[in-house]
């Protein structure tokens, strides 16, 4: 794994922005893996300013969504994606891709998901955060390295870590459906986003060898071209 570290969380968004930005103007027709969260929030703001980059060729796959929820939930990833990103740039509904949360059959879903991502292609650029107990997606601790895109059960650091997003009082999904690691390792290219001392307890551990399901993260250091980019703050423990 490659590890690039600027100084602030800011610049860390610049440089992930530009590396997008890159991937999106030499080859428009990409099939790009996208995540949700707080951190990349920065890199699809500079995404929609000014000159963009067409995303018309473009086709995405989101990482993850909260089981349950239904696209207008004001908590979705669905929503989220169209706030950040999609009701700003000119990407096709029909290229634009995130799990149902409201799926009857949930496991049909997954194979539905990962079967769309096979038939794309497959990914040639994979953004991902990194939750503060390593995982990627909504992978938790002890998924398997080859999991494919299924139903999995949040954990309760999860669950507070996200609490933010919904209302008080509001009772959060407990599950999702994600995207498996055995998916996101087939990319041709990952980048990995983490930025905040909050992360650098999980940034550590990713580079912990050998790598073990208890931190997802670490999985991909069995990728083939990764690259993560740190602000000085969640580097601190590297
Ligand atoms: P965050 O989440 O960007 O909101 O910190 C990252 C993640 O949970 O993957």
């Amino acid at each position: 794994m490659q590890v690039v570290v600027k100084s602030t969380a800011d610049a860390a968004a610049e440089y992930v922005h530009a590396l997008l930005e890159k991937q999106l103007t030499t080859f428009p027709d990409s099939v790009l893996g996208l995540p949700t969260g707080g951190t990349p929030v920065s890199v699809y703001a500079r995404l929609i300013k000014g000159l963009q980059p067409s995303w018309k060729r473009a086709t995405t796959f989101n990482l993850d969504e909260y089981i349950g929820l239904g696209p207008e939930h004001p908590a979705s990833y669905a929503t989220y994606m169209r706030k950040h990103l999609f009701d700003h740039v000119d990407c096709p509904a029909e290229q634009r891709h995130i799990p149902n949360g409201l799926a009857a059959d949930i496991e049909a879903e997954a194979d539905r998901y990962e079967n769309a991502i096979r038939r794309s292609g497959g990914i040639d650029f994979l953004l991902l955060g990194l939750g503060t107990n390593a995982h990627i997606g909504f992978n938790e601790p002890g998924s398997d390295f080859r999991s494919r895109t299924r139903r999995v059960q949040l954990t309760p650091s999860t669950l507070d870590a996200n609490a933010r997003y919904f209302r008080p009082g509001e009772r959060l999904p407990s599950q999702a459906i994600t995207m498996g690691i055995g998916t996101m390792l087939e990319a041709r290219k990952i980048v990995v986003m983490a930025t905040g001392q909050s992360k650098a307890d999980a940034v550590g551990r990713m580079f912990q060898d050998p790598p073990t399901i208890d931190v997802p993260g670490s999985a991909l250091q069995l990728a083939r071209d990764v690259l993560v980019v740190l602000d000085a703050a969640s580097a601190s423990h590297l």
